[in-house]
C-alpha cells in the first residue's frame, strides 16, 4: 500500500482505461497542444469535468509501443501514462483483449483463441495498471475502472487498497454462460470484476449474465442485484452490485453542429457530390465483423439486383474506419468487405453515380455530422454491440425529426430506442424489407418516431450516465446476512 506522505498519492478520483484520452498528433493539426490532442469520444467529454472538479487523474495507454512516459497534464486533466511494449501488445492487446475477449464476448461472430501466453500478459499488463492506481490515489479515492480490457484490476486494487471504492464498467456485451464457459480462465475473470463495488453494464441482460456467471463458476449467492462473495478468510463477505447504465452521447455538441449553417451546407455538398441520389443510406462504423457490414452490403446488393431500387435511387455510403489493423480476423473482414464493395459498383455504377462510396477512413465529427445531415436513412445492422453510438448520434442530429433509423436489435441501443425500426441483420430478407420501409416511409410516420426517439436520448445524455454511475458507486449496500 502507499503511505500518507507519498507525494504521488493525491488524486481523489482515477479512471483508469487501455487507451489515454489523447492522441498523438504534428503541431501543425488543429487542435494539436504539445504534440496530443484529446481523442473524439463520449467517454472523454463525459468525464473530463468531473476529473477537473475532484482533482482527478486517467491513467491508461498512451497508443505507441515501448515508450515511457512521465505523467503530464493536458487540457486541464492529469494523465499517467502505462507502457506497453511490442510484445505486450501483440500478447495483452492484439491477443487477449482483441482476438480472445472481444469475439467470445460478441457471440463467437469470429471463433475466439485461446492461449496461455496471452492470458500470461493479460494478468501481467493488468497488474501493471493496478499498479498505477496504487501508487497514485489518495486514501478512500474513487477508481473507475473502464471496459474489458482491464478486468482483473478491480480485484487486485482491492487487495492492495481495501480503502478504495471501486466501479467497473463494461462497454461491451458480456456473455452468456453457456458462451462464456468456454474460457480456461472464466473464474479468475469473475473473481477480478467483483473485487468492484459496483460493475456497470450497457443491458441489464448482460448484467443477467454475469450474475449467472458469478453464480456458476464461483457458486456466489446473487440476491436481487447483490454478488455476496467469499473473502479468502471464509469469514468475511464482499458485496459487488451489478447493474445496467446505458451509455450515451453528449447530447448539446451534436445538436449545435446539427444546427450549424456551414454543416448544413456541407451535407447539401455531399448530395451533390453524389450525383443528387432520392436517397442516401449511410453506414459508419469500425471495420469491425461484429457491426454486421457484409449482412448490410449483401440487402442493399439483393435489393439493386432485384430492381427495387437502382443508383440514382438510393445510394449507399459506407465509412469504415480503420482498426486493429494487425490482427488476422481484421484483415480478412477488410478484404471480404473491398472485395464485395469492388463488386457491387462494377455491376451497378453509372458514369453518373456510384452504388457504394466506401471510406475507409476516420472522420472528424463536424464531417460526421454533416454525413448524418445528409443521409435520409441510416443502417446499424451490428450483430452484436454493446451500444452503439452510432444511433444515438444520427438521431441527434436530426433536429428537424426527419430520416429513418434501421436498427439491429443486438445493438444495445435498441434497449432505448424502441422507435425505431428494429430487425434481424441475419434475417437478409427482413433487412430489405426494412430497408425498403425506411425508403419509402412517409414523413408523418418518420416525424412521430424520430420525435419520441430524440426525447429518449436528450432526456438522457452521457453526463447523466456518469453522474448515475458513480452516484450508484457512492451508496451503501443494504446488508441482509439472514
Ligand atoms: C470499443 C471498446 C473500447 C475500444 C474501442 C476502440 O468501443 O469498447 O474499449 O477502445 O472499441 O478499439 P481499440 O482497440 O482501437 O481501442
Amino acid at each position: 500500500g502507499t503511505s500518507d506522505t507519498d507525494p504521488d498519492a493525491q488524486y481523489d478520483f482515477m479512471v483508469v482505461s487501455n487507451r489515454l484520452p489523447v492522441d498523438r498528433c504534428s503541431s501543425d493539426e488543429p487542435g494539436c497542444e504539445g504534440g496530443w490532442r484529446r481523442s473524439p469520444g463520449g467517454l472523454v467529454t463525459a468525464l473530463a469535468p468531473m476529473m477537473t472538479k475532484t482533482d482527478g487523474a486517467w491513467v491508461g495507454w498512451h497508443g505507441a509501443p515501448d515508450e515511457q512516459i512521465q505523467p503530464f497534464s493536458h487540457g486541464g486533466i492529469d494523465l499517467v501514462p502505462v507502457q506497453l511494449s511490442t510484445q505486450d501488445i501483440e500478447l495483452f492487446y492484439e491477443g487477449f483483449s482483441n482476438a480472445t475477449l472481444w469475439p467470445l464476448y460478441h457471440d463467437v461472430i469470429a471463433p475466439p483463441e485461446f492461449h496461455r501466453t496471452w492470458w500470461d500478459s493479460y494478468r501481467k499488463v493488468n497488474r501493471r495498471f493496478a499498479d498505477a492506481v496504487v501508487h497514485h490515489a489518495s486514501h478512500g479515492a474513487t477508481v473507475w475502472v473502464q471496459d474489458y480490457q482491464l478486468q482483473l484490476v478491480p480485484k487486485m486494487l482491492r487487495e492492495a487498497r481495501p480503502d478504495l471504492k471501486i466501479g467497473f464498467f463494461n462497454h461491451i456485451p458480456f456473455p452468456p454462460p453457456e458462451i462464456f464457459a468456454q474460457l480456461p480462465w472464466r473464474k479468475a475473470i469473475i473473481d477480478g470484476l467483483l473485487g468492484a463495488d459496483l460493475v456497470g453494464f450497457q443491458r441489464s441482460s448482460d448484467a443477467g449474465n454475469f450474475m449467472r456467471s458469478a453464480r456458476r463458476f464461483l457458486g456466489a449467492s446473487v440476491k436481487q442485484q447483490q454478488v455476496h462473495v467469499k473473502g479468502s478468510d471464509g469469514q468475511t463477505t464482499h458485496i459487488a452490485r451489478a447493474q445496467a447504465f446505458p451509455i450515451s452521447i453528449d447530447v448539446q455538441q451534436i445538436s449545435e453542429l446539427a444546427q450549424n449553417p456551414e454543416i448544413i451546407e456541407r451535407a447539401r455538398q455531399i448530395r451533390r457530390d453524389l450525383g443528387n441520389p432520392k436517397t442516401i443510406l449511410l453506414g459508419v462504423d469500425r471495420l469491425d465483423y461484429t457491426k454486421g457490414i457484409r449482412h448490410r452490403l449483401k440487402a442493399y446488393e439483393e435489393l439493386l439486383s432485384d430492381g427495387k431500387v437502382t443508383v440514382e435511387d438510393a445510394a449507399l455510403i459506407q465509412v469504415a474506419s480503420p482498426s486493429r489493423e494487425r490482427v488476422e480476423q481484421y484483415r480478412l473482414l477488410r478484404e471480404e468487405v473491398e472485395g464485395t464493395v469492388g463488386h457491387i459498383n462494377g455491376t451497378y455504377d453509372t458514369l453518373q453515380n456510384t452504388a457504394v462510396r466506401y471510406l475507409h477512413h476516420n472522420y472528424p465529427i463536424d464531417e460526421m455530422v454533416a454525413l448524418y445531415l445528409a443521409a435520409d436513412v441510416m443502417l446499424v445492422t451490428a450483430l452484436r454491440d454493446g451500444m452503439n453510438l452510432v444511433a444515438k448520434e444520427y438521431v441527434t442530429a436530426r433536429t428537424n425529426n426527419d430520416g429513418a433509423l434501421v436498427l439491429s436489435e443486438f445493438a444495445g441501443a435498441a434497449d432505448q430506442l424502441k422507435q425505431a425500426l428494429l430487425m434481424n441483420p441475419h434475417d437478409i430478407d427482413g433487412l430489405k424489407d426494412t430497408i425498403m420501409r425506411a425508403v419509402n416511409m412517409q414523413p408523418a410516420e418518420a416525424a412521430r418516431r424520430m420525435r419520441s426517439m430524440r426525447k429518449q436520448i436528450l432526456d438522457h445524455d452521457v453526463d447523466l450516465w456518469s453522474s448515475d454511475f458513480l452516484n450508484a458507486l457512492k451508496e451503501k449496500v443494504i446488508r441482509d446476512d439472514s
